[in-house]
């Protein structure tokens, strides 16, 4: 029944009319209603035609004051979502503001290229450190998002309980009882890892690393998605390994005909691939081309470094099966962390490469030998009983609204022709700015402004995507931010 459609309560403390937000900002009360109301229109919960529960429900399910929730009303009726049906109420009108377009998919590359050291990429890191800038260059989600105090609390007290653990090196392989949970959070997602099927690493990036280490050697072509994340292309580079970048579609991920011609025209030794969630397009790769990607890729005995950073960050009921869950000869090379959706700050990843784990706990040997086992330990009690999947719901939803809210903040303030990726999961959008706009110079003024942006050319080989932009929406939606976007919107109108 409609009366009873909640919009999600922000996590924050009111303030006189308005709410202070985890990250310490405040908003209007009336503001945040309608943003909340807005989503729950955009993702369909509430259709056209559909009655919106009554201004003295509302102020009651809300805590908030009538006054409060008829100025959200009209807010939303000013935008065009809600229409007041005299004696009637409030209804969501038939036909929504209409969405911009999506980014159109690249080219195909001619030959593999070798990376060049890109100064940028370290430039837009250091930036994102910066915590007076805007962070929309930063794939860092916003601390406030994290259970950091209850994480302190269970480190402080395994610290307390067994000392000894700060005076000894990880192992190798891993901590057994954190394998243990992580393979059995796969299993309920339909992945059946067994626990020593897996190695902890130091985040994702090192998994990454050494799974690639483990298939290739310097010189060879490695097939990846444009646009790719910029960090497959600085392991790429630091291994001095060649990249094909195949044409990827803001939807459904790579394409898998082009993904053939490319291998069948070049000596190919490995697939770097993020099915889902993909960064920086946010692209869901559908199940079915999930298998036919893996028999692809079976038919030439491909190995596959699987990064699924993201797979927990959905927006739809079920969590997404990672291509790992198509693996039956041991070619898939599963790698994640825990670093976009728990604790950045501990940097604890894994890796489950199939036939290749014996080459790859080797590498992890000589590389870091072992991941520090308090925090291993730390994880493993969390995620044992310290309310993981409670904290993902809260998580995926902040996600979502954020996304949401970043979408809607663009499409007000950039120019029209700009063409926006619509993630099913995650915290980017991928921008395709009007052909005309350099993302370069953008980047340069909107630093002066104190915005950090991650321009196109970040996410190639070749000289592309100059008129691209990925925006981060993982801080909490505030005035500022939204005035931030609005000067982003400004100096591109400034270039047109
Ligand atoms: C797609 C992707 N993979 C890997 C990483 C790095 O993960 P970690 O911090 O666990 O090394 C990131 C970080 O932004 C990412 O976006």
């Amino acid at each position: 029944m409609i009366e009873t459609i909640t919009p999600p309560k922000p996590r924050s403390a009111t303030k006189g009319n308005a709410r202070v937000s985890a990250n310490g900002t405040s908003r209007s009360l009336y503001a945040e209603l309608a943003d909340s109301l807005q989503i729950l229109i955009e993702q369909g919960t509430l259709r056209p035609g559909h009655r919106v529960p009554s201004v003295r429900i509302m102020s009651r399910q809300r805590d908030v004051s009538i006054a409060t929730v008829l100025q959200a009303y009209t807010v939303l009726e000013n935008r065009g979502y809600l229409e007041a049906r005299p004696q009637s109420g409030y209804y969501v009108r038939p036909r929504p503001p209409s969405f911009a377009p999506e980014p159109r998919m690249a080219k195909p590359m001619a030959k593999p290229a070798y990376v060049g050291v890109n100064d940028l990429t370290a430039e837009v890191l250091e930036f994102a450190m910066k915590s007076d800038y805007v962070p929309f260059g930063s794939a860092c989600p916003h601390h406030s998002l994290f259970p950091t105090k209850k994480l302190a609390r269970i480190l402080g007290s395994v610290a307390r309980r067994d000392p000894s653990l700060l005076g000894r090196s990880g192992m190798n392989t891993g901590f057994e009882p954190l394998t243990r949970e992580i393979a059995r959070r796969y299993l309920q997602a339909g992945v059946p890892i067994a626990h020593d099927e897996l190695l902890i690493t130091t985040g994702c990036t090192e998994a990454l690393n050494l799974c690639l280490r483990a298939v290739t050697k310097p010189g060879d072509t490695i097939a990846i998605e444009t646009p790719a994340y910029f960090g497959f292309l600085e392991i790429i580079q630091s291994l001095n390994l060649r990249a094909l970048e195949i044409p990827t579609s803001s939807r459904e991920g790579i394409c898998l005909n082009e993904l053939r011609d490319a291998i069948v025209a070049n000596d190919v030794k490995a697939v770097m691939i993020m099915p889902n969630f993909h960064n920086p397009l946010g692209s869901l790769m559908p199940d079915e081309k999930k298998q036919k990607l893996y028999d692809l890729l079976g038919e030439f005995d491909l190995p596959v470094i699987e990064d699924d950073i993201y797979g927990d960050t959905h927006f739809g009921d079920t969590r997404p099966k990672p291509l790992k869950a198509w693996d039956t000869d041991g070619r898939v090379m599963l790698c994640s962390s825990f670093g976009k959706t728990l604790a950045p700050g501990f940097h604890v990843g894994w890796t489950a490469p199939g036939r290749y784990i014996e080459r790859v706990r080797r590498l992890k040997f000589t590389n870091t030998m072992g991941t520090p086992v308090v925090l291993q330990k730390t994880l493993a009690e969390f995620l044992r009983d310290g309310g993981y999947d409670h904290h993902l719901r809260s998580l995926r939803r902040a996600y979502h609204q954020h996304l949401h809210l970043f979408l809607r903040g663009m499409q007000k303030y950039f120019p029209e022709g700009t063409r926006y990726s619509r993630p099913q999961g995650g915290n980017f959008i991928w921008i395709e700015l009007p052909a005309k706009v350099d993302a370069l110079r953008l980047r340069r003024d909107a630093l002066k402004r104190k915005i950090n942006t991650a321009p196109g050319n970040l996410f190639s080989v070749k000289d592309r995507y100059r008129h691209c932009l990925r925006i981060s929406c993982s801080v909490p939606w505030s005035d500022e931010i939204e005035a931030a976007l609005r000067t982003l919107g400004d100096l591109i109108k400034q270039q047109l």
